[in-house]
């Protein structure tokens, strides 16, 4: 069964005579499945992946996320839907600089209403970064930042985890280290992953490749 299913999404910026992004992207990711969206740069990536997270509202088409239509609920079940269900790893890691990297990873279940249970030291260590909860982000490494993000995107469990260009910024090792537990934490834990990358080491790890070409996306063989 499909975890998340859009159609004939459609992104225009600026206006009626603005710039159309998408025009007509549709897809279906089932449950556990890790796919691939590449296209070069301006292509839509980020765009797309916006607006499968709630982030943006496209301006035509329908997203559903296990069966529900995400741009029909009102904002806040919208946002608790989310928080709880979805994680996200963005290039530029968007952790908190004013938390430290255990504070950092409290953050999604103070907003889930989770307890700790544990969860921040346990996730801390499967990430490589057990002695270092004390740090402030600005004192990692970017691997080390990168890996305390996908932490912060798995800690709360969700089912769905979106990444863009998530090596991004970082080098080879780093870039390989970051992508296997990513690859690793969701295919352990059956969960879906939706990653944007330029790497095409990375992309051969996927169970599916698509790219954005025209607005659409069209799959690639591999
Ligand atoms: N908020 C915005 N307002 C206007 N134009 C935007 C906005 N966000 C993205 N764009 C434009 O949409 C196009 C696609 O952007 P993006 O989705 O970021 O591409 P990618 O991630 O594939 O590089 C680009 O031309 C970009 O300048
Ligand atoms: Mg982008």
């Amino acid at each position: 069964m499909a975890l998340i299913e859009f159609e004939d999404l459609h992104m225009r910026y600026g206006g009626a005579a603005g710039r159309v992004v998408l025009a007509g992207a549709s897809a279906r990711v089932s449950r556990g499945e890790f796919v691939v969206v590449l296209g070069r740069s301006g292509s839509g990536k980020s765009t797309l992946l916006n607006i499968l997270g709630g982030l943006d509202r496209p301006s035509a088409g329908s997203v559903r996320f296990d069966g529900r239509a995400l741009f029909t609920l009102p904002d806040a079940a919208l946002t608790r839907l989310r928080r709880a269900r979805m994680g996200v790893v963005f290039q530029s890691f968007n952790l908190i600089p004013t938390l430290t990297a255990a504070e950092n990873l409290r953050l999604p279940l103070a907003l889930n209403r989770l307890a700790d249970n544990g969860r921040v030291a346990s996730w801390l260590a499967r990430v490589g970064l057990e002695d270092r909860g004390t740090a402030w982000p600005e004192q990692l490494s970017g691997g080390e930042q990168q890996r305390l993000a996908v932490a912060r995107a798995l800690i709360h469990e969700p089912e769905l985890i979106l990444a863009d260009e998530p090596t991004g910024n970082l080098d080879i090792d780093n870039a390989r280290a970051v992508v296997a537990l990513l690859d690793g934490l969701c295919r352990e834990a059956g969960r879906t992953l939706v990653m944007v990358t330029h790497s095409r080491e990375v992309a051969g790890l996927a169970d599916r490749l698509l790219t954005i070409r025209g607005g659409r996306l069209v799959p690639v063989a591999d």
